[in-house]
């Protein structure tokens, strides 16, 4: 097979730091999106609090790695000051950004990266800007290794993928939520530079239209073969033989397997085991919350009922109508075939799996947590 060309050459960066320190956060304002490319200059927590809540910046791993530039906006002006001063913005930052969006881990995540980090630099006695140094180094540690991250998600991936086959996704999982290539479009993008042929079905993904403004909108660009279906479409293509797998991001995978993403994404795993087409999920180990044994534990995010009445400000339901909103649901482990990590693929995921995967990857498996103790509780609004 002759390689192709490289369809991410063209995407925008999604989100970068700028200008030293002090600096702000570049990103795209992805709610405009595809009718306007707009760029949006965080220069405060409180900015990127909105950013994160308005989904300007969306997509597990990208509100990771702008919560930790996020932290930044929120040290960065301490200079030479005491350590404890730093350490005091350093948990104010945090109780701020923690209460942005309750469902994707990498919020959490970034955060105890950052905690970690700057304990370790007062542990050594390091002064104030030493701990403030050191957080810069974390936050562009963690933007590094997403791209990375991406890209190695993408090469296990793509082994998955035979020449011609045809994918159906759901919501973003691709350049503008992440850091890097994406998620669940990197194995995409990693096989069509390979010269395999790919045909992607987009499901629109109701309420916010991810799918259709962002994953057509950054395929297109990359010239990958995209067409657009209605959520409720999914059930009819599978039924027409026209999907081979479908694949999936995550916004937080409990340690037995189970995965919230984007709501709808539930139904389309149902929908695939009626059909039998394998149903696979991309996701960084930074989306694993392995202190919550399952699904049932993860804290789900209600949208505003104008989301849904009142799609891109155009009112399509009665004034007052009563609305219910989950911004995510959460499949069942056992309708998920396999989850491609960084490290690898985890086929028919478990905890023991899951736990497997952690250690090789040299990570610690945490306790559970305690019912008042889980990621994104406080959160919710
Ligand atoms: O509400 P969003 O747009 O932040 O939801 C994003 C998703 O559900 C993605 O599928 C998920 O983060 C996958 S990881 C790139």
């Amino acid at each position: 097979m002759s390689e192709g060309t490289n369809p991410t050459a063209g995407l925008p960066e999604t989100l970068s730091w700028e200008g030293g320190r002090p600096g702000f956060v570049r990103m795209v304002e992805q709610t405009l999106l595809p009718g306007q490319f707009t760029e949006l200059e965080v220069r405060t927590v409180d900015q990127m609090v909105d950013a994160i809540y308005r989904l300007a910046v969306r997509g597990a791993p990208a509100i990771g790695v702008a919560t930790a530039y996020g932290v930044l906006l929120g040290v960065q002006d301490l200079v030479g000051r005491p350590t404890g001063d730093v350490m005091e913005a350093f948990a104010d930052t945090c109780g701020r950004l923690e209460r942005a969006r309750p469902t994707a881990v990498n919020l959490f995540w970034a955060l105890e990266r950052m905690g970690a980090r700057a304990d370790a630099k007062v542990a050594e006695g390091g002064s104030g800007d030493e701990v403030v140094a050191a957080l810069f180094e974390e936050a562009m540690a963690i933007h590094a290794s997403d791209k990375d991250t991406c890209q190695r998600m993408g090469v296990h991936g793509a082994e998955l993928i035979q020449d011609g086959a045809r994918v159906l996704t759901h919501c973003n999982a691709g350049s503008l939520a992440t850091g890097g290539i994406g998620t669940a479009l990197a194995p995409i993008y990693e096989a069509t530079q390979q010269g395999k042929r790919v045909q992607v079905f987009a499901d629109e993904t109701r309420p916010l239209l991810q799918g259709a403004r962002l994953t057509s909108w950054e395929l297109a660009r990359g010239g990958v073969d995209v067409t657009l279906i209605t959520d409720n479409t999914a059930g009819w293509v599978m039924r027409e033989g026209r999907i081979d797998m479908v694949i999936v991001g995550s916004d937080r995978i409990a340690r037995n397997g189970d995965v919230c993403n984007k709501i709808g994404t539930y139904s389309v795993a149902v929908l695939a085991r009626e059909h039998g087409i394998p149903f696979f999920v991309v996701a960084p180990l930074s989306t694993f919350d392995m202190s919550i044994a399952d699904g049932s534990h993860i804290p789900i995010e209600e949208r505003p009922a104008e989301e849904v009445t009142e799609p891109m400000g155009q009112r399509i339901a009665p004034e007052g109508c009563k609305v219910y909103s989950p911004a995510f649901d959460v499949t069942p482990a056992r309708l998920v075939s396999g989850i491609v990590t960084e490290v690898g693929v985890i086929h028919s995921p478990t905890t023991a799996a899951a736990e497997a995967a952690f250690r090789e990857a040299g990570l610690e498996v945490p306790e559970l947590a305690a019912a008042g103790e889980i990621k994104g509780s406080k959160a919710i609004r």
